[in-house]
């Protein structure tokens, strides 16, 4: 270390290019920007006072503002003036949070928790959830190693499943016809996938699209893998924030356990505690019996104290206050079905105004989508006049995020949407 920074030094007193080529690190190459931070820091740096960001996968609310669920602000006095410690949680983070976390997704009459059948940890949210999910498939999966993943999806699947060591694949999912669920389409592609492969399902609220397959379609779909011996990996980063209800949002997930299947489930807070940087989430492995989830608990905690020893404890705290305290849960499912209820009327607000605005096309994909976002349908030509004309941003596919309108700014952005799609 000394003799490389003399070395520098020294190098630095007879130029610059010198300099460079003894680094370490000339081989690095510069990355391309993540696309949807680089959305941002083009708003903020608009100065048009209509400017509208609709790329940010975060709630706001009807002003545009970020905000913080008043149960969330009670947990934390509550956790203040218990004046605990910051020592270490367990590799696997707080029993109490993992029980709480998929009594959530299973429901408070689960079987399979009650029969000691789930591999619960702790995990950095739904992101770090997945991650773990990927390596713990990539280690112990007895089939092939191969994720397929909807076409399409969430943009980080794709290099957090390969960092993770597995391949890649696709199944038909949208179509972009009927800016809805391809159900034959991803029937088609479900059959034709080699047996043995793990499937990758979003449980609501689909990202980017909104669109999610009804009950019945999750059923024919449930069956079908089944027949076919394909692992379902359901990853949950929504629940409640879809319908506003928790069981209605979660009901895919326990459809396919109804059925017997195993499966891998990522469950992140982010979203329905409004704990985006808390980073609070779980990642499970539902098995059909009591001994193969202690060894597979085991095993996840290997990997866990390798990657990042043991999980932060902040989110963790507040998101168990909130679930473990009957009052403050009710009140918190009150508000999250606030949060899913303004994004629903604010779907509506949209395709009225741009009724109103005199748009002839079908927008009727607006309100039959749910959650976050609207997959538009827009091109990448219509998206661009929409950030250049109107400085409203959003990603090239046509995907607005709902949590960006407000009841101030639909108007502008329905007269901005006809504009450019007319
Ligand atoms: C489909 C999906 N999965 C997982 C996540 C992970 O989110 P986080 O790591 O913030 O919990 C997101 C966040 O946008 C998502 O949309």
């Amino acid at each position: 270390m000394a003799l490389k920074t003399s070395l520098l030094f020294a190098l630095n007193k007879n130029g610059g290019s010198l300099q460079r080529a003894s680094s370490w690190w000339s081989n690095v190459q510069m990355g391309p920007p993540d696309a949807i931070l680089g959305i941002t820091e083009a708003y903020k740096k608009d100065s048009n006072p209509n400017k509208i960001n609709l790329g940010v996968g975060a709630y706001r609310d009807d002003n545009g503002k970020p905000y913080v669920l008043p149960t969330v602000r009670k947990a934390e006095e509550i956790i203040k003036s218990k004046n605990m410690d910051k020592e270490y949680a367990p590799i696997s983070g707080t029993a109490e949070f993992c029980k709480q976390s998929i009594l959530l997704a299973l429901g408070e009459d689960s079987q399979h928790v009650a029969n000691g059948c789930n591999a619960t940890s702790q995990t950095i949210s739904g992101t770090g959830s997945l991650r773990i999910g990927g390596a713990f498939l990539n280690n112990f999966f007895p089939g092939n190693k191969v994720v397929y993943l909807p076409t399409p999806t969430w943009g980080n699947h794709i290099p957090l499943f390969k960092h993770s060591g597995l391949d890649v694949k696709h199944y038909k999912f949208y179509d972009p016809k009927t800016c809805g669920f391809d159900f034959q389409g991803a029937l088609n592609d479900i059959n034709n996938i080699p047996e043995k492969s793990i499937i990758l399902l979003h449980a609501c609220a689909h990202n980017p699209t909104g669109v999610d397959p009804n009950p019945e379609q999750w059923a024919e779909m449930s069956q079908l893998m089944k027949k076919r011996n394909l692992f379902p990996y359901f990853d949950m980063a929504y629940q409640g924030f879809a319908s506003g209800n928790f069981d209605k949002d979660a009901n895919a997930v326990r459809i396919f356990l109804k059925d017997g299947h195993e499966m891998a489930l990522s469950q992140s807070f982010a979203k329905n505690m409004g704990l985006y940087g808390e980073r609070a989430g779980t990642f499970s492995l539902i098995t059909t019996d009591k001994e193969s989830a202690s060894k597979i608990m085991s095993q996840v905690k290997i990997l866990i104290r390798a990657m990042y020893s043991n999980p932060p404890i902040n989110g963790a705290r507040i998101a168990t206050e909130i679930l473990t305290d009957a009052n403050l849960k009710a009140q918190w499912m009150t508000e999250v079905k606030g949060m899913a209820d303004r994004i629903i009327s604010v779907r509506f607000a949209l395709k009225e105004n741009l009724k109103k605005e005199g748009s002839t096309r079908n927008w009727e994909h607006i309100t039959d989508q749910i959650g976050m976002f609207c997959y538009t349908g827009m091109t990448p030509e219509q998206v661009g006049k929409l950030t250049k004309d109107f400085s409203i941003y959003l990603t090239k596919d046509g995907r607005i995020s709902m949590a960006g309108v407000t009841s101030k700014n639909v108007e502008y952005l329905a007269k901005a949407m006809h504009t450019v799609t007319k």
